[in-house]
């Protein structure tokens, strides 16, 4: 059976032969095409040349350990997605802790039963492939979004060219209320050119490749801060940043996420008096959650499901300018890294947004 016709491939990687033969036995007469690996090193060279749908791999082998094999596939771009179910014995509950804390899907124990190895590793391979299907959805979506935006860019900035010709060299023929339509004309094209800009920005981060490196967001906060109060120096706001740890993620894609979400926190306490805006975090020596908090207009939490949806909003243009697309690029940016965001608020309270990310393991 070719890797086309398989139900899915599967890399097993197991020092006991008589161990390897039998899974690799039971996924055979099982429609599933298997690569076998006797130790680590010989799992991550066969890693770099095809990558299986699945991997089952075993906690104790000589020189290399399951872990550190885990560690290193979930540290390449290029294999992390790929779930590992592990083996391990059925009394060993801190190797099981350690497999999940090292983004391990499952585990099965040893001796492990057919059926429920069976069992487990269609499931995984159907989540999978559901995920492989949803990420081509959402890349198929995103670059209609682009040619989209793109194609509408070049006619709008003519119209607003056009229309500038127009009060230019035909003011007097237009007379007071036609000059005044070509101004509704000009409002309503910029508008657009705002919307087909974010348009473009947003499909900018969902296709920009991640460059990822451990960064100090205490730094990155007070700069981004500093940067976007210089747009309104007669707002006066409390803003205070606790002591937050390295997280590991792209510079330029987490100060736009920080950008978004600062000037969020700054547009909505316009209107009260002593606004303050605090950001702290927590690490549960793996992942890291940071939280933007002020004391804003905040927002009614039965439509938060709309905040990170392109385009729409909870306040009205009159009360506070916008777009609607800051959250929604906060949120891509988030999901390309892996992690979660979701916001708390509650009307005229203030609101919260938060972020998870990885840290860096010490
Ligand atoms: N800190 C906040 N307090 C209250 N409401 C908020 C806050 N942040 C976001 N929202 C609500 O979520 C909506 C979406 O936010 P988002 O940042 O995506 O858009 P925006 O700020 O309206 O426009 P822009 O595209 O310029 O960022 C906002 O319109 C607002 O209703
Ligand atoms: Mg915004």
């Amino acid at each position: 059976m070719d890797s086309k016709t398989a139900k899915g491939s599967i890399l097993v990687v197991d020092d006991s032969p008589e161990q390897i033969e039998a899974v690799a036995h039971m996924l055979y007469q099982n429609g599933f095409k298997a690569q076998l690996a006797r130790d680590g090193a010989r799992a991550l060279e066969l890693l770099k040349r095809s990558k299986p749908d699945l991997i089952l791999l075993d906690v104790y082998m000589p020189e290399m350990d399951g872990f550190e094999v885990c560690r290193r596939i979930k540290e390449d771009d290029g294999t992390s997605r790929i779930p590992i179910i592990f083996f391990t014995a059925s009394n060993d509950e801190a190797s099981i802790q350690k497999a999940f804390a090292l983004g391990a899907q499952d585990y099965v124990t040893k001796p492990f039963k057919s059926v429920e190895l069976l069992a487990r590793v269609n499931a995984h391979i159907k989540i999978r492939r559901q995920a492989k299907e949803l990420e081509k959805s959402y890349k198929e979506l995103d670059s209609f979004c682009y040619t989209v935006a793109h194609d509408l860019k070049a006619p709008l900035l003519s119209i607003q060219k056009l229309s500038e010709y127009l009060v230019q060299d035909f003011y007097d023929k237009l007379g007071e209320e036609g000059n005044e339509l070509v101004g509704h004309i000009q409002n309503k094209s910029s508008e657009i050119v705002l919307l087909v800009n974010r348009l473009l920005e947003f499909a900018r981060f969902s296709d920009m490749s991640l460059k990822i490196e451990p960064i100090d967001l205490n730094e990155l906060f007070h700069e981004v801060f500093e940067e976007l109060m210089r747009l309104s120096p007669n707002r006066k706001i409390q803003f205070a940043v606790e002591k937050i740890p390295l997280v590991s993620a792209d510079r330029i894609m987490i100060r736009q996420l920080i950008a978004n979400v600062l000037s969020n926190a700054i547009k909505y306490t316009r209107k009260k008096e002593n606004a303050v805006i605090s950001v702290g975090s927590e690490y549960d020596g793996n992942m890291v959650t940071v939280f933007v908090r002020d004391n804003g207009a905040g927002f009614d939490m039965r439509y938060s499901e709309k905040l990170f949806k392109v385009f729409q909003r909870l306040h009205s243009q009159n009360e506070f300018e916008g777009t609607g697309a800051g959250l929604a690029i906060a949120q891509r940016i988030i999901q390309r890294h892996g992690g979660s965001v979701w916001m708390t608020g509650e009307m005229e309270k203030g609101a919260t947004f938060y972020f998870r990310l990885d840290g860096v393991k010490k």
